[in-house]
């Protein structure tokens, strides 16, 4: 099948079926920026791929997050995933589960959020940042010393999950459970999670409540100094979160502190090793790291998609849009919009286009996009410092997800400065 022959709803079905999509999405994104920019797909929902339009539906409060999911958002999804993905948001209604910001529209999420935010401010992170920095650093001298390895679990998992486990206060002993149990339970939030994927998360996501909810007893019993006894003991004026809250935004912030920066780490060195001259121009000036992590975030997005649901009649760009009718923004087409970046699929570690849109816009902004900078950068620049050489020693597999982009592993060895 030749690009210029494909229907947009075929572009998308590519994006998330194929393995040439899964693997560079970047063509088809293009065909959907040109041909289709605010596609109304076979399937009802949206297609947003210019980062103007995803901004300012991101920023427009008419559009919101919505608890359906049994229907396709995507064309050629699996009927039988949709029923299934129907019949667990059915279930977590009715059992009156609490939700985390995440999926929270005003009021409860600006409740839930600013509860939680000051934790994450810029001047709390640059506070972090002098133990960040030396986490990154043992677990660079630590991959160093053994000549490389697969560098997404060894430094990708490893830094994430101990910063934000110790903030959170999961007891370090019961971290490395977590890379498999929470991947499982993310799988559930891709667009085109297969039945086994959607069971898979449902038994990982129970495992990790129950987890949560040992530990928030533990906590409300003994409180230590960590971010879920402070989230117990918060009482703004009378307001407090409930167990069942805290066990929700601990979950998320815990989740969404890793998974993510993982692929940051991973997609980033992934983006290195395939344009080695600008891997040498990073090596030659340390003081590119910051502009550095920030392409990376650019070119390759840990987050790829963002879903909102009108939640009013509204309109976009003077079409009318439904109650309840979603509207999906390709962050990641996003992000390769020749007219927001120049040159866009160049990877460009000294651009200075503006930020990204991997962390989205608007009130779910990422909460921990300062944090996970911070990591980036810190783990970077580490590695500049320690490795004289680092060269692929394996395949990059990527996983068969959009929504959280990563790869499976990303082999390497180094050699020591
Ligand atoms: C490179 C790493 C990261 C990326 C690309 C990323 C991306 C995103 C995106 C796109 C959203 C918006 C979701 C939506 O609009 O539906 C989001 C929300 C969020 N992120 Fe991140 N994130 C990253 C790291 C982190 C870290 C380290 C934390 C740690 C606390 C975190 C916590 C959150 C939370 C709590 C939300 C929900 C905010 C809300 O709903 O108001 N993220 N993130």
């Amino acid at each position: 099948m030749t690009l210029a022959s494909i229907t947009p709803d075929e572009a998308l079905a590519q994006i998330f079926f194929s393995d040439e999509g899964i693997d560079d999405p970047t063509p088809y994104y293009h065909q959907l920026r040109n041909d289709a920019p605010v596609h109304h797909s076979g399937t009802g929902a949206i297609f947003l791929s210019r980062f103007d339009d995803c901004r300012e539906v991101l920023r427009d409060n008419r559009f919101g997050k919505s608890n359906r999911g049994g229907e396709s958002m995507i064309p050629s999804s699996d009927p039988e995933a949709l029923a299934v993905r129907q019949r667990q948001m059915d279930a977590a209604i009715a059992n009156k589960q609490a939700a985390s910001m995440l999926f929270l529209n005003p009021p409860h999420h600006t409740r839930q959020r600013s509860l939680v935010s000051r934790a994450f401010t810029p001047r709390r992170v640059e506070q972090l940042r002098g133990s960040i920095r030396t986490l990154a650093e043992d677990v660079v001298d630590a991959f160093v010393a053994d000549g490389g390895g697969d560098l997404l679990d060894r430094i990708g998992f490893t830094l994430p999950v101990a910063v934000i486990g110790t903030m959170v206060g999961v007891p370090e002993p019961d971290w490395p459970m977590f890379r498999s149990l929470i991947s499982a339970s993310a799988a559930g939030i891709e667009p085109g999670a297969t039945v086994d994927d959607l069971l898979a998360s449902e038994e990982a996501g129970k495992e990790v409540r129950a987890y949560f909810d040992d530990l928030v007893a533990t906590r409300r019993a003994e409180p230590a100094d960590d971010l879920l006894s402070d989230m117990l003991a918060v009482d703004d004026d009378g307001d407090r979160l409930s167990d069942g809250e805290v066990v929700a935004v601990a979950t998320l912030l815990f989740a969404a502190g890793f998974e993510t920066t993982t692929n940051l780490i991973g997609n980033g060195m992934g983006a290195l090793l395939r344009n080695p001259e600008e891997m040498e121009k990073l090596w030659a000036d340390r003081s590119l790291v910051t502009s550095a992590v920030d392409e990376m975030l650019r070119w390759d997005s840990p987050v790829q998609l963002d879903v909102r649901s009108a939640m009013e009649p509204a309109d976009l760009l003077g079409e009318p849009v439904d109650v309840d009718q979603r509207v999906v923004t390709l962050l990641g087409a996003a992000n390769r919009d020749p007219s927001h970046f120049r040159d866009p699929d160049r990877f460009d570690i000294t651009r200075d286009d503006g930020p990204p849109m991997s962390f989205a816009s608007g009130i779910h902004y990422c909460l921990g996009a300062n944090l996970a900078r911070a990591e980036g950068q810190e783990v970077f620049g580490a590695l500049i410092d320690r490795c004289a050489s680092i060269e692929l020693d394996g395949p990059l597999v990527r996983r068969p997800r959009m929504t959280l982009r990563g790869f499976e592993a990303v082999p390497v060895s180094v050699t020591a400065r």
